[in-house]
């Protein structure tokens, strides 16, 4: 099993991503609130790469049950109903919405990587579930790390490393590339504490300074769910499996 990791995505065209299957991993802060957002019931996340798109995309379409979210500068975009706080998409304001997210980085990634074959959004809070899913594909996969703006950052690299391991844990027989490798020792010297990790990071420190401090402890958080965010067809919804799942829950509680 190849996994390639890439710090930057910039130069790649997204006919690059054509048939393979991909990782899109921006835990400071889109690819959390895309786990919370589904978690808590959302229909599906239309990720855009510009805020014109998005106020175009809303529109009256979906039957008046969209919300527009998402950040520029880490704030609240003019106009938007939500901003890209995990903590924000509640089940109250997100179940059964469809939800138009526009990110500086992480809605960019996964527009990017849009024609990958398999196409899964990774954050802290599902990685375990993400990595026993590309266990389970046995394919070859891009683990894309959204960055910020066109550049390395330290805690999607974490996330990537932790992912690998995870991975490397069940599956003896993995090749990874050089920015793979490095994420495996970031993750080894940086990730035991996540959430000090984050707090450290360039991105964790504006977050605070811009008044988001309760969303580092948010997207620090391992593990608690075994959703699987999966792209197809323009959004992003759970995976068959996991509303299967959902279904045999309700029909056995009900
Ligand atoms: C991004 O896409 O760059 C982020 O998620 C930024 C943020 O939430 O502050």
């Amino acid at each position: 099993m190849k996994i390639n990791v890439h710090y930057s995505i910039q130069h790649l065209d997204d006919l690059y991503f054509t048939g393979k299957t991909s990782v899109v991993i921006d835990v400071l802060r889109a690819t959390t609130v895309i786990v919370a957002a589904l978690k808590n019931g959302a229909r599906e996340i239309i990720p855009v790469s510009t805020v014109d798109f998005a106020m175009k995309v809303s529109g009256n379409a979906f039957g008046g049950q969209t919300i527009l979210g998402g950040e520029r500068n880490t704030k609240k975009v003019e106009g938007f109903n939500l901003g890209n706080s995990p903590l924000e998409y509640t089940p109250d304001i997100v179940s059964g919405k469809s939800i138009i997210l526009y990110t500086t980085n992480g809605s960019k990634a996964i527009v990017k990587a849009k024609f990958s074959e398999n196409l899964f959004i990774c954050c802290f809070h599902n990685l375990p579930a993400i990595a026993n899913q590309l266990i389970t594909l046995d394919k070859d996969v891009e683990i894309i790390c959204a960055g910020t703006n066109g550049n390395f950052n330290l805690e999607d690299a974490i996330c990537a490393g932790r992912l690998l391991s995870e991975i490397g844990k069940i599956n003896e027989n993995i090749e990874t590339s050089d920015c793979g490798k490095a994420s495996l020792v970031l993750n080894k010297s940086f990730g035991k504490n996540i959430a000090k990790m984050l707090k450290e990071t360039e991105h964790g420190k504006l977050l605070i300074e811009n008044g988001f401090a309760p969303d580092i402890k948010e997207c620090a958080q391992y593990g608690i769910t075994d959703l699987i965010p999966y792209f197809i067809s323009g959004s992003i919804r759970k995976t068959e499996t996991e509303v299967a799942q959902n279904n045999t829950n309700e029909l056995i509680a009900s």
